[in-house]
């Protein structure tokens, strides 16, 4: 407990000592499951929960799973069947454990994860986390507990905030989720169905949110969504804000000096995000924008509902009023039809952008997913091979990117202490550590440094 929350409590008065119980959560998938589960985590200390890194310690395992390709999906099964056995040793030694799986295979598959897995005792859907704690209860009474129902009422509004303390063990980086689900139904895509439709967090939850954080020390916040950029709301004014505008807010609190945002689709980059970048110094020159293919046939196929040219022109757009932007993205290989033409269409795409970084996949067929039913699907080895020669050529331009940097100053937010002793990690402004001697400033501090080194992915460098 806070010492703050005893102290002014007169001796004698403070409860008898009870053994906090305790939890372990472990999170697969984007970084809305980890916001996902720390504010799990928050809801479940308000109840007495203290978090743990020891599994076998844990009263309460908590899966916070990812459903988006077939191999994310069932290393959960797996997982589940070794704590599985761990819950029957702690049984033997007279210790119950609550086994809870969270997250997207829980909202796909419900009540079916208890069927393969018996030792689960609790299923709870991305929509209902605000329920966790009566859903707790229920499953400690020996109750099969299924929550995947969308939730009417807003889980934020219901789950309790975090205590100042908790925030400032996290840093100085970090996420705040303002918009969640998806409409646009991408064929290839499970999100709409486990997430749901598109909602907006209201403007002053968000900034009652990122002030708390501030006051707790944060110096950079990443706004999440999966369609973050369609992120809409009414303002104070009573106007209808987008997400260029909500920064602009953002950036006025106090001690907040650094904002990103992920993951934005091409269709919602509006003028007046765009604008941000060229009117917004806090707004780092780093955009997360997945295109997925370089060929209109497939982008079709996808129901992406843009052509590659619609894309070129807008990292165009957004590179003349930021010339300093890093470009990140998402690829798919072996989309059903994708033909050897089409799959040279995105590497000439990905030649012209020329991206920081990026993330590539091999098409996996979801179940409930138009593209798991269409007929024409890409052979695994054909898969693999475009896999390897995309991820060459990114890996090609990551690296020269991060090469590019030596001899430039830059900014770093300092941000945690270094793996070698004495040295201290920062973030520049486009995700790549840093590394500093740690003479050079304090964690949360924003220091220019030059970059004397570079590594694969980090920078060396000295304070100037
Ligand atoms: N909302 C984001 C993406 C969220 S999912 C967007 O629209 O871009 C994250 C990434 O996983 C996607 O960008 C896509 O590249 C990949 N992905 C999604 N479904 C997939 C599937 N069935 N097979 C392989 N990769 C997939
Ligand atoms: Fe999935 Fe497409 Fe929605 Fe992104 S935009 S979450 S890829 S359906
Ligand atoms: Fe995975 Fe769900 Fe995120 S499917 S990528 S955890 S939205």
């Amino acid at each position: 407990m806070e010492p703050a929350e005893n102290a002014d409590r007169a001796e004698g008065e403070v409860n008898p000592p009870v053994a906090a119980k305790k939890v372990f959560v472990k999170t697969y998938g984007c970084q809305m499951n980890v916001y996902d589960s720390q504010r799990m985590s928050d809801a479940l200390a308000v109840d007495g929960y203290a978090g743990t890194d020891r599994i076998e310690d844990a009263d309460l395992v908590l899966l916070n799973t990812c459903h988006i390709r077939e191999k994310a999906a069932e290393k959960v099964y797996s997982e589940l069947g070794r704590i599985r056995d761990l819950k029957a040793e702690r049984a033997s030694r007279g210790l119950e454990t609550v086994i809870g799986v969270a997250g997207c295979v829980a909202q796909a598959e419900g009540r079916e994860i208890i069927r393969r897995q018996n030792a689960v005792d609790l299923v709870i859907g991305p929509q209902t986390y605000h329920r966790l704690p009566e859903a707790l209860r229920k499953a400690r009474n020996g109750e099969k507990v299924v929550e995947t129902d969308y939730a009417i009422e807003d889980k934020f509004e219901h789950l309790p905030q975090p205590r100042k303390a908790e925030v400032i063990g996290r840093g100085v980086t970090a996420f705040l989720t303002v918009q969640e689900g998806c409409d646009k139904f991408c064929t290839f895509c499970v999100v709409p169905y486990t997430r749901g439709s598109e909602v907006s967090r209201p403007v002053a939850q968000i900034v009652a949110e990122a002030e708390r954080l501030a006051e707790a020390g944060v110096r950079e916040v990443t706004l999440l969504g999966q369609n973050v950029n369609a992120w809409h709301g009414e303002g104070p004014d009573g106007g209808e804000w987008g997400l260029g505008r909500l920064l602009l807010r953002l950036a006025e609190i106090p001690g907040i000096a650094r904002l990103r945002y992920t993951t934005s689709h091409p269709r919602d980059m509006d003028d007046e995000l765009i604008e941000a970048h060229r009117d917004l110094a806090a707004l780092m020159p780093y955009l997360h924008l997945p295109v997925q293919a370089g060929s209109d046939r497939i982008l079709k196929a996808m129901n992406r509902r843009h052509k590659a040219a619609d894309y070129l022109k807008l990292v165009e757009r957004i590179r003349a009023v930021r010339p300093d932007m890093a470009m990140s993205g998402d690829f798919i290989v072996g989309f059903p039809g994708e033909t050897d033409a089409d799959f040279e269409a995105t590497l000439e795409l990905v030649r012209t952008v020329q991206y920081a970084q990026a993330f590539s996949f091999k098409y996996s067929p979801r179940p409930g997913t138009p593209g798991a039913d269409m007929t024409d699907h890409v052979a695994e080895a054909v898969k693999d091979e475009r896999l390897q020669r995309l991820q060459a050529l990114l890996g090609e331009q990551q690296q020269d990117f991060t090469a590019a940097m030596a001899g430039r100053t830059i900014s770093a937010l300092i941000d945690k202490p270094g793996r070698q002793p004495g040295q201290l990690v920062g973030r520049s402004p486009w995700l790549q550590p840093v590394i500093v001697d740690e003479t050079a400033g304090e964690i949360g501090d924003i220091i220019d440094v030059r970059i004397t080194r570079t590594g694969r992915n980090s920078l060396f460098a000295e304070p100037i």
